[in-house]
């Protein structure tokens, strides 16, 4: 009994001993030790991979149906080559990032930027968080991955200023497409409208039968921004139209005014409910019969193909928007790293695989786009993306307002305002008088 009684009091005085020694050797402040410690981890790690083994936020506007699948199949192929970094997915709803900016833009002002982010290559880039001096130039990156020749000259052009490269584009999506229901095409016995004129000629046929010809989404008002820019394209042709957005055009010219009164018969085609749906909820329209065609970038047809389980050029057809034949309304969704982030090098992997062109196949075939890079592997694409891609290789490429590459995002904001008043009002003056207005913010 006494032996074991000194068995136990020797294994208490250890248990306090070694508590006390740990004590001494952590200093005054516990807290400091565990911070020591999981630093130290955290660089044998970095070592492993290169980087600083910590998390990556990227922050987008792809969540829910038709947007996200591409980015969830870019983050596992991340995650497989660098299990040692945490990926947060901070999306933020609203499409055409709707609500994603004004949240970004929050975090930029306060110095708390996401580790990435989605930018448009173009005015949004460059004219926005490049000329504010929010971001890291990525020439070195881009030598040192080998990407100068992997994308085409004018697609590094958009994401560059003053000789620096600012961000690594992941996609092309196109937005002078018009998507229809085959099925309410044969049933009607139309064809594909080329011009304006067979447009309204398809849509009026449509209309005395009982059918939606267009469906519209505008609860959020680049949807319609979008149709009065295809139709601007098609009025003022493809060189006319980037001079427009350059200050060499005015917006009171005839073709603009042109351009408005289309607008304006066009909307006398599109659903009553326009206004309480989203572009989701119109491309349901065309989707599920009741309407007959949408004008929708091609992450429309992420959202066919991946959520209404449609077959390309079986359920759903697509032709360029009417006058738009020979241009290719370019959107590019790129990411670039902020200045002041912790981790850069953890970053600079994410850009890396997301510039690579597995990354860029895994992403593309589910987004409804075509990659950036020029070596893509065509056979991970269905027709309408080969299309696509052969578009975007022979035509005229021309910048969306919508979607951020035509202007900065001061007068895209204004244009989304004058669009979203025009729609009700349907005032082609007081249109045009506003939107050249908002020209000084060119
Ligand atoms: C665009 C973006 C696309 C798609 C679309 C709808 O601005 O470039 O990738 O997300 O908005 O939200």
């Amino acid at each position: 009994m006494k032996k074991l009684l000194g068995i136990l009091l020797l294994m208490i005085m250890a248990i306090v001993f070694a508590a006390c020694s740990s004590d001494s050797s952590s200093g005054s402040d516990g807290a400091e030790e565990s911070d020591a410690s999981a630093g130290s981890g955290d660089s044998e790690e970095a070592a492993e991979s290169g980087g600083d083994g910590g998390t990556v936020e990227i922050f987008s506007w792809w969540t829910g149906a038709g947007e996200e699948d591409g980015l969830l199949a870019l983050i596992d192929l991340f995650e497989q080559e660098h299990p040692d970094i945490t990926v947060e997915n901070a999306a933020v709803a609203g499409g055409a990032g709707t609500n994603a900016k004004a949240v970004l833009a929050t975090r930029m002002q306060g110095d708390d930027p996401p580790s990435t982010f989605q930018v448009h290559g173009g005015a949004e880039l460059n004219d926005g968080w490049v000329a504010a001096d929010k971001m890291e130039p990525l020439n070195d990156f881009y030598e040192e991955e080998g990407l100068m020749d992997k994308f085409p000259q004018d697609l590094i052009d958009l994401v560059s200023k003053d000789g620096n490269i600012y961000s690594v584009p992941v996609n092309i999506h196109r937005g002078n497409v018009v998507f229809y229901n085959k099925a309410i095409f044969e049933e009607h016995g139309l064809e594909v409208p080329t011009t304006y004129d067979e447009f309204i000629e398809v849509a009026d046929t449509l209309k005395s039968a009982g059918v939606t010809p267009l469906a519209l989404g505008d609860k959020e008002a680049w949807t319609a921004t979008q149709i009065f820019e295809n139709i601007l394209l098609g009025e003022l042709g493809p060189e006319d139209y980037r001079a427009l957005w350059e200050g060499e055009v005015a917006f009171d010219d005839e073709r603009v005014v042109e351009a408005a009164e289309k607008f304006k018969t066009v909307l006398g085609y599109v659903n009553e409910d326009h206004a309480s749906r989203n572009w989701q909820d119109a491309a349901q329209l065309v989707g599920d019969g009741e309407a007959a065609m949408i004008n929708m970038g091609d992450w429309a047809k992420g959202y066919f193909s991946n959520d209404l389980n449609l077959e390309t050029n079986v359920d759903f057809g697509y032709f360029p928007y009417p006058e738009t034949d020979g241009d290719f309304m370019v959107i590019t969704d790129t990411f670039g790293l902020p200045k002041g982030v912790e981790n850069p090098e953890d970053v600079k992997s994410f850009l890396s695989v997301l510039g690579s062109k597995e990354g860029q196949d895994a992403f593309n075939p589910l987004k409804g786009s075509i990659p950036a890079r020029v070596d893509a592997d065509t056979s991970k694409y269905d027709e309408y993306g080969q299309d696509a891609m052969d578009d975007f290789n022979n035509f005229n490429l021309t910048p969306s307002l919508a979607h951020g590459s035509a202007a900065a995002e001061g007068f895209v904001t204004k244009a989304n305002q004058a669009v979203n008043i025009f729609v009700t009002q349907l005032d082609v003056e007081n249109f045009i008088n506003t939107l050249k207005n908002a020209a000084a913010e060119l």
